[in-house]
């Protein structure tokens, strides 16, 4: 595990939008993993910039994304799939239909579970994962218990991440919904390189669970001490119990 220190998230930013040009560089077809939160914001911010000034393009890549509300109507502001394409997708030259998510509307969630595994391995498993982490140690929506063998399923999020969520949802937990369906533990293990991002002192204790605790389930992040090729990008507040 590469530890990464930096003052300011835009240094973050840099150095994992780095590893996100070395590897299209590489691979101009790779197939990213692509997380929602606010972690990732700065970096996709630096790829949307970087791509407006030609310096790099997903013309050819594909993204998958970690997780996704259950139940929120297709044209909701805070759907993670919403949030994706504003945030990021819409802002860069990825081909349509290029990036996909689980379906929080399926009808048959185990099916759209199993179907969006398949599309993962389909596609030939995901080059470079943009992970954020909660403040419980969540890794997508893999809430502390999680198997670290699990696969995309649905899930029941906890009291800690509605009340984390809630100021997506107006401050209102109650209209945080109480279910997802997030890519497991097992799914994100298998990207090849994970590139996690964490700012401020909320996600301290994570952080150092993540980094320096014992690899348990009731901190799930911590099973990316057994992956061979993770970068940790922290600002200090994140970094201050290590
Ligand atoms: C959210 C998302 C995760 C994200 C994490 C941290 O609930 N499901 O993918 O990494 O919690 O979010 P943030 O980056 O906003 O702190």
């Amino acid at each position: 595990m590469e530890v990464v220190i930096l003052d300011e998230p835009r240094q973050l930013a840099h150095v994992a939008a780095d590893a996100v040009a070395a590897q299209l560089a590489g691979t101009p077809d790779a197939t990213l993993g692509l997380a929602t939160g606010s972690s990732p914001l700065a970096v996709y911010d630096e790829l949307a910039a970087r791509c407006s000034r030609g310096e790099l393009s997903f013309a050819a890549a594909r993204g998958f994304t970690l997780d996704e509300y259950v139940g929120l109507p297709a044209d909701h502001p805070e759907r993670y799939r919403t949030v994706i394409d504003r945030d990021f997708v819409s802002r860069v030259d990825f081909a349509p239909g290029a990036v996909a998510g689980p379906d929080g509307l399926a009808r048959d969630i185990p099916a759209a579970c199993a179907a969006y595994e398949r599309s993962i391995s389909e596609a030939g498993g995901v080059d470079l994962q943009i992970l954020g982490i909660g403040s419980d140690g969540h890794i997508a929506f893999n809430e502390p218990g999680s198997s670290f063998a699990s696969r995309t399923r649905i899930k029941t999020l906890t009291r800690q991440t509605r009340v984390d969520n809630a100021r997506f949802f107006g401050d209102d937990v109650d209209a945080v919904p109480t279910h997802c369906l997030t890519q497991g533990l097992g799914t994100i293990m298998e990207a090849r390189h994970l590139v996690l991002l964490a700012t401020g002192q909320k996600k301290a204790e994570a952080v150092h669970q993540l980094v320096e605790g014992a690899v348990s389930a009731l901190w799930p992040g911590t099973i990316l001490q057994h992956h061979p090729h993770v970068t940790v990008l922290l600002d200090p507040a994140a970094a201050s119990r290590l």
